[in-house]
């Protein structure tokens, strides 16, 4: 395993909701290859691409969350869409200073960041909601 590999693990990283693990698991696919895209030094061009791309998966992803809190009533809503607003201006800001990292310590810190942005995540705040779904009768 790569030093800032994520791997995806249905007792770490699961929140018991079939659709949300499914986004997760895709989410942490993109980070890694985005990792390794700034590890192998890829063309900004490419970088680029797959970092948009992240983004705009990312916004989806977050749609579909908001979408359920707002339908089952999630007490904790608005601190949820405010961290999701907080993760798509980190992201975006990433996307906008990527380009211009280079070295191999930027590299690291841009891999470790986006694994952190990823991971912080679904550990705390996904997982919460996933618990009050499966309440609500979801799964
Ligand atoms: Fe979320
Ligand atoms: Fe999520």
């Amino acid at each position: 395993m790569k030093k800032h590999e994520l791997v995806w693990n249905k007792n770490q990283h699961g929140v018991g909701i079939a659709l949300i693990d499914e986004q997760h698991r895709q989410i942490i696919d993109r980070v890694n290859q985005i990792a390794n895209a700034v590890a192998m030094e890829a063309k900004s061009d490419a970088l680029k691409e797959m970092l948009e791309d992240m983004l705009i998966f990312a916004c989806e992803h977050f749609a579909v969350e908001e979408r359920l809190m707002a339908e089952h009533g999630y007490p904790d809503m608005e601190n949820h869409i405010q961290e999701h607003l907080r993760m798509y201006q980190q992201l975006s800001n990433l996307v906008k200073t990527v380009l211009r990292a280079t070295g191999r310590n930027k590299a690291a810190l841009v891999s470790a960041y986006l694994s952190d942005w990823a991971e912080r995540h679904i550990l705390q705040a996904d997982k919460e909601l996933g618990g009050f779904l499966i309440a609500k009768g979801l799964n």
